[in-house]
């Protein structure tokens, strides 16, 4: 018997990196009364990845043009070194990499301890299996689906069986309550896909800032990732 339709409720997260940097403030607003349920701020170092973007004083400044969360992707080398002005900066969650810090189990502590949400990423390259010591540390695990660093670059299919894989071990222990998100090339098509696989967030940056109105574009996104799953046979 095929039981009632239950639809996960899957939330949009646009990437401020492809928003126009001359008017921050502005795209901030405009994307939250499009429907953003929360706002990715990837901040990179130009080593752990090769460019650079903004930090805690630019995230400071547009903090007050949303009531929605934030959340800061940190892409550098030394991410403890960028807590305190993070948090001081208004951010709700701080994504660390897993590569970029050996302790990851302190850094992780530490950022709970601040009374700021904890989330772990990896790069496409890292195998999933490398974050099951700390999937009861985090609130959320970001699924690179580009490598990190740019914009605009295509989506990588082979992320598909290790977003499965990150969904599997959430599964597979009980008490686990990480939300997956995945970074990279999502749009409307690929959004499908992802959610199919396991995702919660997605994370778009050109698929919603280079396709106005945004309101269009978010939730363009949000209807092409409804997977309805049937309970029961
Ligand atoms: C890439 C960043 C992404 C980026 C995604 O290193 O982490 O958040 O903005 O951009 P799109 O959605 O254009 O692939
Ligand atoms: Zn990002």
């Amino acid at each position: 018997m095929k039981g009632p339709d239950v639809r996960r409720q899957i939330l949009v997260a646009p990437s401020l990196l492809a928003g126009d940097f001359s008017r921050l403030g502005e795209e901030v607003s405009h994307v939250t009364e499009a429907g953003a349920d929360l706002i990715h701020l990837d901040v990179m170092d130009g080593d752990f990845v090769p460019n650079l973007t903004f930090g805690p004083p630019v995230i400071r400044a547009i903090r007050e043009f949303t009531s929605v969360p934030l959340e800061a992707h940190l892409m550098v080398w030394h991410p403890d070194s960028y807590l305190d002005d993070l948090k001081e900066a208004g951010v709700d969650r701080i994504i660390v990499h897993q590569e970029s810090d050996v302790h990851l189990n302190r850094l992780l502590d530490r950022i709970r301890k601040m009374g700021v949400s904890p989330g772990v990423a990896v790069n496409p390259g890292t195998p999933a299996v490398l974050l099951e010591e700390v999937l009861d540390q985090v609130d959320l695990v970001l699924v690179m689906t580009v490598n990190p660093g740019f914009g605009g670059q295509s989506f990588i299919p082979g992320m598909l069986d290790k977003i499965s894989r990150v969904r599997a071990m959430r599964e597979a222990r009980p008490g686990l309550s990480f939300k997956i998100e995945v970074d990279g090339g999502i749009s409307p098509k690929t959004a499908s896909r992802v959610v199919e696989a396991g995702a919660d967030v997605l994370v778009a940056g050109t698929a919603i800032f280079r396709n106005p109105p945004y309101r269009n574009a978010v939730s363009g996104l949000r209807s092409s990732a409804i997977v309805e799953i049937a309970p029961g046979i």
